[in-house]
């Protein structure tokens, strides 16, 4: 397992998430559990597998164990939650936040945005702001786009097991998805997404829940409605809310554009 070996500063945000180099030589930004926010960290992994499995842009990530005698050595790290495990996902240098590009002309990787905003409308996350993007630029032609900032899938960075058996049905409202929307060329992107999600082997989905680190305190049936949830969603919801979405954001811009 990678090593701290320096401390860099605090990210703004409430996660007050840390940027870290380790001893592979590069950057992480790591997130420690914090209370009151409980099941933030749980829901970084769950969304962090999937997301990695479906080959979406997310920073390479991983699960840490921030040594006691590393963090005391720092007021900011020190006073966070001691446990065991941290969430760590690489750091993007050099890029901007969806609000810091006031344009876009083109996005190099735009075969993936059916692809995000399928996995937000699976997963539920209502933080899909233009702050959890990140756009890196080629040569100013065009950016290069990945997704951060996980710890409000399943609607709450400290949801119940009522409220995720429960999750809303609705269009999200989202900029960030509109942006996305408008680079997608062909709606039938959504549905060979969809036909991807709903073919993911449900035993993967449950190795994602039984991997959650101990220490983060998620109990076996918050573990099984996490799975639960997901098989359900993505069968009976997903394409519902698909297509409720391609009539109502997709096409109107697309129309627009003609
Ligand atoms: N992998 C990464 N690469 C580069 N920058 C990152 C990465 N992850 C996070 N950041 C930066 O750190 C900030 C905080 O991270 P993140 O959005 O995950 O947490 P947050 O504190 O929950 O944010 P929010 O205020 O949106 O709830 C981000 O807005 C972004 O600027
Ligand atoms: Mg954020």
């Amino acid at each position: 397992m990678i090593q701290p070996i320096a401390y860099k500063k605090t990210l703004e945000g409430k996660s007050r998430a840390h940027l870290i180099t380790f001893d592979d030589g590069r950057d992480y930004v790591v997130k420690y559990f914090q209370p009151g926010f409980d099941k933030a960290l749980a829901n970084e992994w769950v969304a962090y597998c999937l997301a990695r499995y479906l080959g979406l842009p997310i920073p390479f990530a991983q699960l840490v164990e921030i040594p006691q005698e590393f963090s005391s050595q720092y007021p900011e790290l020190s006073q966070m939650a001691q446990s065991k495990t941290q969430f760590a996902s690489l750091y993007v240098p050099d890029c901007y936040d969806g609000h810091q590009v006031t344009s876009v002309p083109a996005i190099s990787n735009k075969e993936s945005l059916a692809g995000v905003i399928l996995f937000d409308y699976w997963m539920c996350n209502r933080d899909r702001t233009r702050k959890n993007i990140i756009l890196c630029d080629n040569a100013g032609e065009s950016y290069r786009l990945w997704i951060i900032d996980h710890a409000e899938v399943f609607a709450s960075y400290n949801w119940t097991l009522q409220e995720i058996e429960s999750l809303p049905i609705t269009i999200l409202k989202s900029a960030t998805h509109q942006i996305m929307a408008s680079f997608i060329e062909n709606e039938q992107e959504f549905y060979e997404q969809l036909e991807i999600i709903q073919e993911i082997p449900i035993h993967l989905i449950e190795e994602i829940a039984a991997l959650i680190p101990e220490d983060w305190q998620v109990t076996n049936e918050e573990r099984k409605a996490i799975v639960s949830t997901l098989v359900t969603r993505r069968k009976k919801i997903l394409r519902k809310l698909m297509e409720r979405f391609i009539k109502r954001v997709f096409q109107p811009i697309h129309q627009n554009q003609e």
